[in-house]
C-alpha cells in the first residue's frame, strides 16, 4: 500500500514507520495520523511482525501537531470532531513499539513519542510541548504522559515555559530509554527491535500490558494483574519451549502460541 505521509518498510520481523513530511519538519496532520494508523493496523495483523519502529527524519522525528492546519479550528468543531481519538488509536497498540527520534520531537511529536514503549534519541534529539507560545496546550496526552514519565516539575516545567529539553536533560528525567550518536540511531534502533522481535509474542504483549497497568490502577491491583498474565503464560507453547531451550542450553524456538 502507498502512503502519502510516510514511508513503510519491514526489515526481517520489524515493521518501520518513518515520517515523511520533511517540507513541514513532520508537521502531524490528519492524513498522517491516518497513514500512521493503517500501517499499525497491518503490522498488528501481520502474525511475522514483533516489533515497531516510528521514526523521522535527522532534523526533526515532528514538530508537533500542524499549526497551519489547526489555526481556523473553532471551538465546537474542534470538541466534536475528536481527531484526537485518531490519535489515541497509536498508543493503544498491543505489539511492542520504539520511537527512534532524531532532532525535534515538539508537541504533538512529543506526545507521539512517548505513545511509544520507548524512546531511543539521537544525541541532536530535542523534547517540548511549546503549545503554550500558541496560547493553547498539549492536547495529545502531554499534560498526562510527560508527567507520568518525568514527574511534576519538569512537566510543570516543560508545559510552562514551553522550553525544550536536550537529549541529556531527556535521558536525565527518565524520558528517554538510550542515548546513542545520530549516525547510529538506526542501527542501534533495529537492534533493539529485533531482540525484542525474536521473543515470543504472547509474552511480549503480556508485558508490555502489564507495565502499562502500573500507570492506569493501584499498586496491590497491579500486582494481581501480573500474577494473573505470569500465570497463563504458563498454558503456552512458548513457556515450555523457552525453559527447555534454558536447561538444554540451546536457543528456544517460539511459535507465538
Ligand atoms: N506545523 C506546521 N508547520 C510547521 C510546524 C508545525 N508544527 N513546525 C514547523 N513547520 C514548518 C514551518 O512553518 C516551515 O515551513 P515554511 O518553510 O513553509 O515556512 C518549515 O516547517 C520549517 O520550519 P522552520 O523554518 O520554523 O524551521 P526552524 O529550523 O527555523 O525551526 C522549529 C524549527 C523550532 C521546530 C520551529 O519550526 C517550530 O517552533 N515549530 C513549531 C513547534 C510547535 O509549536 N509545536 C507544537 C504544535 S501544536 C501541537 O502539537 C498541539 C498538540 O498537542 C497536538
Amino acid at each position: 500500500m502507498a502512503y502519502e505521509t510516510i514511508l513503510v518498510e519491514v526489515k526481517g520481523k520489524v515493521g518501520v514507520i518513518t515520517l515523511n513530511r520533511p517540507q513541514a519538519l513532520n508537521a502531524l496532520n490528519v492524513q498522517l495520523i491516518a497513514d500512521i494508523n493503517a500501517a499499525l493496523d497491518g503490522f498488528e495483523r501481520d502474525d511475522n511482525i514483533g516489533c515497531i519502529v516510528m521514526t523521522g527524519s535527522e532534523k526533526a522525528f515532528a514538530a508537533g501537531a500542524d499549526i497551519k492546519a489547526m489555526q481556523e479550528r473553532s471551538y465546537p468543531g474542534t470538541y466534536l470532531d475528536d481527531k484526537f481519538a485518531d490519535w489515541d488509536r497509536i498508543g493503544q497498540r498491543r505489539k511492542p513499539i520504539i520511537a527512534a527520534v532524531a532532532g525535534f520531537a515538539l508537541g504533538g511529536g512529543c506526545e507521539l513519542a512517548m505513545m511509544a514503549d520507548f524512546i531511543i534519541a539521537a544525541d541532536n534529539a530535542k523534547f517540548g510541548q511549546p503549545e503554550i507560545n500558541l496560547a493553547v496546550i498539549p492536547g495529545a496526552g502531554g499534560t498526562q504522559r510527560l508527567t507520568h514519565a518525568i514527574g511534576k516539575a519538569k512537566a510543570m516545567d516543560l508545559c510552562l515555559t514551553g522550553r525544550f529539553m536536550d537529549v541529556n536533560e531527556a535521558e536525565r528525567a527518565g524520558l528517554v530509554a538510550r542515548v546513542v550518536p545520530l549516525a547510529e540511531l538506526m542501527t542501534e534502533t533495529l537492534k533493539a527491535a529485533e531482540q525484542i522481535a525474536s521473543k515470543s509474542l504472547p509474552s511480549l504483549l503480556s508485558a508490555k500490558e502489564s507495565v502499562n497497568r502500573a500507570f492506569e490502577t493501584t499498586l496491590a491491583e497491579g500486582l494481581r494483574f501480573e500474577r494473573r498474565v505470569f500465570s497463563a503464560l504458563f498454558g503456552t507453547h512458548d513457556q515450555k519451549e523457552g525453559m527447555a531451550a534454558f536447561i538444554e542450553k540451546r536457543k528456544p524456538e517460539f511459535k507465538n502460541y
